[in-house]
């Protein structure tokens, strides 16, 4: 059975990743624009254990959902036949709500409502004749006992009936309920973490010189102390009786088995903004996630907070990775701050195009002039979306400067 989970654009190849470090043979996984899926055995046990240890444990991507099916369909007549074919009596518990949603891309079929309409009508036409109710009118759904989010992807004319076992998005972590403006998605965050590659227990230490509510320290440290990303949360499948229950628990159980989160004494995560208020947040945040004592905040000006500086004020560190997401620059008038604060950046990591030794950088921003504000181009740069934003993650970590430099500033 396929089981699917929806990415961020660029961010595929991290989950991917993700899911073999949970014990998945890399032959099981498949990897496409916008999703990863992963192949197991069509068994009760195999597929709740998946889905339960994927929900817990996935720190990058955005849901689990079960493929129910998937066929050809060029005409509404052919979508409903094959809808109506599928044992919907053994995905929905008699008298659950089921919500139908979906979108469809490069295909025939294009009318959203349409399809929605007469995907809905396939389904309980299947209930409703195999249940005995009299037609259609005469389905109960209770919302009280359970809702089936059921989602149609219709690409190049293939339809993928999906169910979803997670409820609210996986980057929901239960830690962020207060957030301020423009926070990451929690999910991006950890992406970012893993694209650079860093290290927790390492002689690199991490700042976030721009953590406003907290995001990504609170997600290396969950890193950092195993903590699963999905521990203190619930999820739909959950209640779902076409799965174990059990295997929630369980998957739960082996979570806290390897998880340490014991105070430390002296904390290798670095946070600083400029805004208190930003900071009081992110606290908070830190606490309720439960690795309050990984993180050091404080309040301050990324223009006074030099590499050099830093490093040598910090003697248990040989080198520290600087991630973050500056502002954008989404109003009117910004534009000269934003850019400031980029040549501060310069200054402080990269004065003249070479980096601080020690120092590596990495910087997540819309700002298309990132790089010429900056002085060098990136020695990567990754293309991420943040929500809807299109963003690039500009990585420096070369201390040679190149002589003949290969890439171009944007
Ligand atoms: C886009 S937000 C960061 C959001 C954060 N990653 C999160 O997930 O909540 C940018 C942050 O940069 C901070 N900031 C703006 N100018 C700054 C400066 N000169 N030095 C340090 N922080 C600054 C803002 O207060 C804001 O919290």
């Amino acid at each position: 059975m396929k089981i699917i989970i929806p990415s961020l654009l660029g961010v595929e190849t991290v989950i991917s990743r993700e899911v073999q470090d949970l014990g998945y043979p890399k032959e099981q996984i498949e990897v496409r624009d916008g999703l990863v899926s992963l192949n197991v055995e069509e068994t009760f046990e195999a597929v709740s254990e998946a889905v339960a240890r994927l929900n817990i444990n996935l720190r990058t991507g955005e849901r689990v959902q079960l493929e129910i099916d998937s066929f050809d369909a060029k005409t509404f007549d052919e979508l409903y036949d094959a809808v109506r074919d599928v044992p919907w009596e053994s995905w929905i518990p008699d008298g659950w709500a089921f919500i139908v949603r979906g979108y469809s891309r490069k295909s025939e079929l294009f009318g959203i409502p349409a399809c929605q309409r007469t995907v809905k009508k396939g389904i309980v036409e299947r209930l409703a004749s195999v249940r005995g109710y009299a037609s259609h009118e005469h389905i109960p759904e209770d919302p009280a006992l359970g809702t089936i989010r059921i989602q149609f992807s219709i690409m190049s004319d293939v339809v993928s009936l999906l169910i979803d076992t997670s409820g609210e998005s996986l980057h929901k972590r239960g830690y962020r309920p207060n957030s301020n403006l423009a926070p990451l998605k929690e999910t991006l965050a950890a992406a970012m973490l893993k694209i650079m590659r860093w290290e927790p227990f390492s002689d690199e230490a991490l700042l976030d010189p721009f953590c406003g509510s907290g995001t990504i320290p609170i997600e290396a440290a969950m890193i950092a102390a195993s903590m699963p990303a999905g521990l203190n949360r619930r999820f739909t499948g959950e209640d779902w009786p076409v799965l174990e229950s059990e295997a929630f628990a369980r998957a739960r159980e082996e979570g806290r088995d390897l998880m340490d989160v014991e105070a430390i004494d002296e904390p290798f995560i670095f946070a600083s903004d400029i805004d208190m208020a930003a900071i009081d947040i992110a606290t908070e945040n830190a606490e309720r996630a439960g690795i309050r004592s990984f993180i050091s905040f404080s309040r301050r000006d990324v223009a006074n907070i030099g590499g050099r500086d830093w490093l040598h004020a910090h003697p248990d560190f040989d080198r520290c990775l600087i991630l973050g997401n500056p502002p954008y620059g989404e109003r009117m008038g910004d534009m000269e701050s934003v850019t400031n604060i980029h040549h501060s950046l310069a200054e402080n990591y990269l004065p003249n195009g070479n980096l601080i030794p020690g120092i590596r950088l990495g910087i997540i921003t819309a700002a298309d002039h990132f790089e010429s504000d900056i002085g060098r181009p990136a020695d990567r740069r990754r293309k991420l979306y943040n929500g809807m934003k299109r963003c690039y993650l500009y990585q420096y970590y070369r201390h040679q400067k190149r002589t003949k430099s290969k890439r171009s500033i944007r």
